[in-house]
């Protein structure tokens, strides 16, 4: 029998997302084909801790509840993780993975602190690298490199929380000249709606610019677009391709935690109601904002679609989408004719892809050489 593949399911984190990690990872766990891959199970408990599971555990709650402390080795010629036994935290185990599938959304998931962990140990790992994924979670950074890219974005404005405590007078009247209601205001590096306000009048700008200043050293607020809201799957390192599009109906007035989460009646339409050229357009425009931030394995790009005047605005790139069987990214993949164990086999062909390619790079100069 060939010899199976260890993947590295990584999964949890400290992120407000821990618990939407746990159901994505379940998800991954079942549908990973066992002739083909040995799961290794890693949670990271809300606290940052680090747990193994045996090898072969699909169980994820296991994990949670039993699991080996571990600590990531930073030696990239040593073994990948050093396991430290609880009960004897002297006797190392080592366990080696071949890859590492990061199920993780958000703060130290997705936005590019792991990766960089990964980078330093030398393993493979699935999707944006550390630059990808950092651009990829600052939505201040992330529409300067789409608007660079010659993409359409919403016009913004931002504000750093010390500027908006020291000159709220001043910053309040940045935001009304240059936006003006309604607006948008969002802590510019967190998701799943967690800090965003819909402001509709004066009244209301304080408390969405207090609100989001307790999630960020910085303040995003930009013109709030009356808009359908359209997705778009891409995978793909070099060549990325985009997936039919989706569109989100959300429950609420817009897509806020409540509507993505707790509340039943959202829903998802797949493929998107659009004409061809705008399916076209959205395609071609997801492949552009997803190599703009240095996109790597996959990439959900949101959109605004102006009910009006029918403009499209990228809205952001989600560098680990939810990946939950229902989950949109999945869908899309489906729909698009790759079910998602295929998908699943393609992301971490992706990951080996872009590991072998990093080494054939030197790091090392010697003048003269
Ligand atoms: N400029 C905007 N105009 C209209 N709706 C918006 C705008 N910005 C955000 N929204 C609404 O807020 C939701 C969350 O905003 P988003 O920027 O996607 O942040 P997150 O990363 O938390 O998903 C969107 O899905 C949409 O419903
Ligand atoms: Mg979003």
């Amino acid at each position: 029998m060939k010899k199976r593949i260890r993947v590295g399911l990584l999964f949890g984190g400290r992120s407000g997302e821990h618990d939407v990690s746990i159901i994505s990872a379940t998800s991954v766990a079942k549908a990973l084909e066992p002739s083909k891959y040995e799961v290794v199970p890693i949670f990271i408990t809300r606290a940052g801790a680090w747990r193994l599971g045996r090898a072969g555990e699909t169980d994820l709650s296991a994990v949670r509840q039993h699991g080996l402390a571990v600590t990531p080795s930073v030696n990239p010629s040593g073994p990948k993780f050093i396991v430290l036994d609880k009960l004897s935290p002297h006797s190392k185990l080592k366990v080696d993975v071949d890859v590492i599938f990061p199920v993780l959304h958000g703060t130290f998931g997705e936005d590019g602190t792991v990766q960089g962990l990964f980078e330093l140990a030398g393993i493979p790992y699935v999707g944006a690298g550390v630059l990808g994924s950092s651009a990829g979670m600052d939505k201040d950074v992330m529409k300067r490199l789409f608007r660079d890219a010659g993409l359409p974005v919403v016009p913004w404005v931002l504000a750093l929380r010390s500027e908006w405590k020291r000159e709220p007078t001043r910053v309040r009247r940045l935001i009304e000249e240059e936006i003006g209601y309604p607006l948008f205001v969002k802590p510019p590096n967190l998701g799943s709606s967690v800090g965003i306000s819909k402001v509709s009048s004066a009244r209301k700008l304080a408390a969405a610019l207090d609100l989001a200043a307790k999630y960020d050293r910085k303040i995003l607020a930009e013109k709030a677009v009356n808009a359908r809201e359209i997705e778009c799957a891409v995978l793909g390192n070099d060549r990325p391709e985009a997936s039919v599009p989706g569109e989100v109906v959300p429950i609420n007035e817009f897509y806020d935690y409540e509507a993505k989460y707790l509340k039943e009646g959202s829903r998802l339409a797949i493929p998107a109601k659009l004409s061809p050229h705008q399916t076209q357009r959205t395609r071609e425009m997801a492949v552009r904002a997803f190599q703009a931030v240095d996109g790597v394995g996959l990439g959900r790009v949101d959109f605004l679609l102006d009910r009006t005047t029918g403009k499209l605005f990228v809205n952001e790139i989600n560098t680990l989408p939810g990946f939950t069987s229902i989950s949109m990214y999945p869908k899309l993949w489906e729909a698009s004719g790759l079910p998602y164990p295929q998908l699943l086999d393609r992301l971490i062909e992706l990951a080996f892809d872009r590991h072998r390619e990093k080494e054939g790079i030197r790091y090392d100069y010697k003048p003269g050489s």
